[in-house]
């Protein structure tokens, strides 16, 4: 059988983290295609130069053709401009909307069938626009926010209680932004839910308060010190768990921005659920029963996230 292929749509922190992910676990070759020349083709070398050291088989190709991404099964994307310290996820979404619809159409042009993870933020907005510009089905377009944002706020539970991040599991709705809905009820150590650990004298409300604040600002905090530019081990990590449960459909749930009709009351737009990743792509969402508290602020995450759309609509009379 023919080696899968991978093509990373953007070849900067996250892209080569991704392409470097992709390559030592053999999850297919790997192109990256970046709108800088030179870039995309030295990663790919330095890149390719790992194999021998790590043991890998995957041939690594940087390119600025978009003839070159023909048939991949997944791509990845994360052109576009990331977050610099004060600006906020929103203030990018003039200059990336131009990046979703560049790289929109070349997905439609040469690779349709694949499986299409939308990095770029402003990122329940991009994804929605890269979908539209693409015009792939929607359950073959999802955005990666919730992996990561789960994965913040598992990191830090993890720390507060003092046992392994392996077996903390956390549950995270909503849009990728300030407004992300961490739901406390249903994250768990070792099946123990927060409130009830809370009740055994592990932690307090307001320990666990502070900690979903911090998840929910847990990207600025990262911008804040690295003052270049944003996080990328672990959106790039969080990205390539998807992909993996796609290429090899082992049906993982996991939250992703994913398209809503209808599900939580939430129509025509790409919002943080849990959903079922296989060989179909999103092959289901899943909808649980929400507390009036995570409603209500599972709202206010899909109100801004609405707002995004109607400015994207503004900027681009062609999403309207
Ligand atoms: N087509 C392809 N690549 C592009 C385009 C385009 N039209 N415009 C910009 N790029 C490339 C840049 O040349 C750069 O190499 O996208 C890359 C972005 O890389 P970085 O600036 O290093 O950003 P990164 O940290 O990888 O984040 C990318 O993900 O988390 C989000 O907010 C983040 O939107 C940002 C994206």
């Amino acid at each position: 059988m023919a080696r899968t292929k991978i093509a990373l749509i953007g070849a900067g922190n996250i892209g080569g983290t991704l392409a470097h992910l992709a390559a030592s676990k053999e999850l297919g070759d790997v192109v990256l295609f970046d709108v800088v020349e030179g870039v995309p083709q030295g990663k790919a070398l330095d890149l390719s130069q790992c194999g021998p050291v790590e043991g890998f088989d995957a041939k690594l190709k940087g390119t600025n053709d978009y003839a070159d991404i023909a048939g991949a099964d997944v791509i990845i994307v994360t052109a576009g401009v990331a977050r610099k310290p004060g600006m906020s996820r929103d203030d990018l979404l003039g200059i990336n909307l131009k990046v979703m619809k560049a790289v929109g159409e070349g997905i439609k042009a040469n690779a349709p069938d694949a499986f299409v993870i939308c990095i770029t933020n402003p990122l329940d907005a991009m994804v929605w626009a890269l979908r539209e510009f693409s015009g792939l089905p929607h359950n073959k377009v999802v955005g990666m926010a919730g992996v990561l944002d789960s994965a913040r706020f598992a990191t830090f539970l993890a720390e507060e209680f003092n046992v392994s991040v392996q077996d903390v599991t956390t549950f995270v709705l909503g849009g990728h932004g300030d407004t992300m809905v961490p739901v406390v009820e249903y994250s768990t150590v070792a099946g123990i839910p927060i409130p009830d650990l809370i009740k055994m004298g592990w932690s307090t409300q307001e320990r666990i308060d502070a900690i979903v604040q911090r998840t929910r600002s847990g990207g600025g905090e990262i911008v804040a010190l690295l003052k270049t530019g944003s996080a990328f081990y672990a959106p790039a990590t969080s990205a390539i768990a998807m992909a993996e449960s796609y290429l090899k459909d082992k049906k993982r749930v996991l939250p992703c921005a994913a398209y809503l009709s209808g599900e939580y009351g939430v129509d025509d737009l790409y919002v943080g659920v849990p959903v079922i990743i296989g060989a179909n792509g999103v092959e289901k969402i899943v909808e649980i029963n929400l507390s009036e508290s995570a409603k209500a602020n599972l709202q206010v995450s899909v109100d801004a996230v609405k707002e995004l759309l109607v400015a994207c609509k503004g900027i681009d009379s062609s999403l309207a």
